[in-house]
């Protein structure tokens, strides 16, 4: 058997309609500021989401504008996979609730939960469902409510992450011409606390005394998962590159998980390749974690900046830690 079997048909993305910047932060009596912000992760504003938007509906939204590109009808997909870690319910699964939302009565739905390389583990899932004969068409969404799980009176962690879908459908290749080259995938559980939330799960159920510690929210150690995502995402580029037997000469644009700019721009070193073939939106969107790669994808393609023929470097890191990279040719 030999790639590619299986191409990215259609993609799209969705981000809640409110928009805070780094003065609304600074104006909620946070420590920070506009231009701190700016130079140590390059976030200028992120969308939060309000009334009632959801990550089912989120998700919804980026999904049809997906299906519509890609000419897909719901019961047309055979399976949806939605990475997140901050689902709308903790059971069941929101892939489910996007499923009824979308009306794919046929699909298999679940999700994935590894963090900022969600959706890249969702896409490499899809492509063995497709290799393996279980699905043709699959729908892969990442997404996420972190505007939920952060402690807005932390300016270490809540000035980074933000709320929004991506996603896009993987479809069976039958032309051999265009699709996944190459994917490279791991983890590394040593070091889970460096980027976790304590409480909340079965190991340290919910309590009064959660809310007190605030033991819900998303704890960082900055600098520590800083080095780590370097180190992590200059193997997975060079990972997917060799096993593509492609170097970065090859490359049309790097869309590097979207969590800060000093990240990105070591990633692009490292790889060879320069910022202007550099997909870059964190200023805009900041870090939507497993939604930052599709909503960069489905942007990237609104901007005219991956075209047919073009091959693609993608490649994540996240809490776990995970980390992975795929080179796509559209
Ligand atoms: N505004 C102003 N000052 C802040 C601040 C903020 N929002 N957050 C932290 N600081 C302060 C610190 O308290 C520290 O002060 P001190 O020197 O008096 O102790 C100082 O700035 C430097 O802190 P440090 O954590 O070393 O800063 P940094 O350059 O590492 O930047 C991050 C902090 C969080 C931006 C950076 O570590 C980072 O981006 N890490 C990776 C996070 C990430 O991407 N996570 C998701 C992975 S998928």
């Amino acid at each position: 058997m030999k790639r590619p079997f299986a191409y990215i048909a259609g993609t799209g993305h969705s981000v809640p309609k409110n928009v805070m910047t780094n003065d609304d932060i600074t104006a909620m009596g946070l420590e920070t500021n506009d231009d701190w912000i700016i130079e140590r992760t390059g976030i200028r504003q992120r969308h939060i989401a309000k009334d009632g938007e959801s990550l089912a509906s989120l998700s919804a939204e980026a999904s049809r504008q997906a299906m519509a590109r890609a000419g897909v009808q719901p019961g047309e997909i055979d399976a949806i996979i939605l990475g997140t870690v901050s689902p709308d319910h903790l059971l069941p699964a929101t892939a489910v609730e996007v499923q009824h939302l979308l009306g794919c009565s046929r699909a298999v739905a679940f999700d994935i939960g590894a963090a900022c390389s969600g959706f890249l583990y969702g896409v490499i899932v899809a492509e063995s469902l497709i290799a393996n004969g279980s699905a043709e068409t699959v729908l892969v969404i990442g997404a996420e409510k972190l505007s939920a799980i952060v402690d807005w009176t932390d300016r270490n962690t809540c000035i980074l992450f933000a709320d929004g879908a991506g996603a896009a459908i993987v479809r069976r290749t039958r032309t051999g011409q265009k699709g996944i080259l190459s994917s490279f995938m791991r983890s590394d559980g040593a070091l889970a606390e460096l980027l976790w939330r304590p409480a909340g799960g079965g190991a340290e159920p919910f309590t009064p005394d959660t809310f007190e510690s605030k033991r819900q929210y998303v704890r960082m150690a900055g600098r520590d998962v800083f080095k780590h995502a370097v180190r992590s995402m200059a193997e997975a580029t060079d990972r997917a590159l060799d096993a593509a037997k492609l170097t970065a000469a090859d490359i049309d644009l790097l869309i590097p998980h979207q969590a800060n700019i000093r990240i990105i721009e070591a990633t692009a070193k490292n790889a060879g390749i320069s910022m202007d073939r550099v997909f870059v939106n964190v200023d805009r969107f900041g870090n939507t974690s497993a939604a930052s790669i599709p909503i960069a994808l489905s942007d990237a393609i609104e901007q005219g900046r991956v075209k047919e023929g073009m091959t693609v470097l993608f490649a994540a890191f996240g809490a776990g830690f995970t980390w992975g990279s795929l080179v796509v040719r559209f």
